[in-house]
């Protein structure tokens, strides 16, 4: 079965609830026709309602950035699943490299986002990727395995299900430096082999992030491996992230 493709913008902490409005109705006219595709925008906490509004019987779905495991408790700053949930949105990144770059996040805190939000009902952007040094010192599926084995490998088949994987190369994020796509389709095919020995037939989306822009795009997307992309800075603007959707 052919795997649909899945588009997703990362906004990052980009963007005020007006200037949310302003891209959305700029966007929406631009990838109504997109068919065969899916549309994911990943927006800060704070612009997911005028997102959700202005998305809403559109093709565009509205996901959060990150959740917190618990469903409500005394956790100052934090939000739930089911807040996000409730709210209206679909999915939810978890795990982003700068996550666990500046905020602590561990493989083992990814698991336990992502189990939360599957249990909230939302679908789940899970992300890995290998750093600059890990990649030189040739340890990038090393890497791989290590997030794969602590992030992912202790949900069950069913929620696995839920999820999406997106392979996002830390040296390739918003520095301008893309994986060649043959890089990318490598590091996709380490991670679609760790999948099918942990989930058997389970098949799974993998995106690919790092500097995808609406030239490299065609590209990435011509491997049979790379079912998508989480785009981050060219996802900002409505006619860069529309040319992305409609490679
Ligand atoms: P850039 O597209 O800005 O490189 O960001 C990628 C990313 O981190 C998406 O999550």
């Amino acid at each position: 079965m052919m795997r649909t493709p899945l588009m997703a913008a990362n906004w990052k902490m980009f963007k005020t609830p007006a200037e949310t409005k302003t891209f959305f109705e700029n966007f929406l006219p631009l990838v109504k026709d997109a068919k065969g595709c899916e549309i994911a925008v990943c927006a800060p906490f704070v612009d997911l309602p005028a997102a959700i509004e202005a998305a809403a019987g559109s093709n565009v779905t509205i996901g959060g950035q990150n959740l917190y495991w618990a469903k409500e408790g005394a956790f100052t700053g934090e939000i739930s699943g089911p807040m996000l949930k409730a709210l209206g949105c679909t999915c939810v990144i978890v795990g982003h490299s700068e996550r666990r770059q500046y905020f602590g996040e561990t493989d083992e805190t990814v698991l336990k986002r992502t189990k939360a939000a599957i249990e909230a009902g939302l679908k789940v952007i899970v992300c890995v990727g290998e750093m600059l040094n890990e990649r030189e010192a040739g340890e990038t599926e090393a890497v791989l395995k290590k997030q794969f084995e602590g992030g992912i490998a202790g949900l069950t088949p069913e929620e696995f299900a839920q999820i999406v994987i997106a392979y996002e190369p830390v040296w390739a994020i918003g520095t301008g430096k893309t994986a060649t796509p043959e890089m990318a389709a490598d590091a996709h095919r380490v991670i679609r082999t760790l999948a099918a020995a942990q989930f058997g037939g389970v098949e799974v989306r993998i995106l690919y992030g790092g500097s995808v822009k609406p030239d490299n795009v065609s590209a990435l997307m011509a491997q049979d491996e790379i079912d998508g992309a989480l785009v981050g800075g060219a996802s900002l603007d409505p006619a860069s992230f529309a040319k992305i959707v409609n490679f």
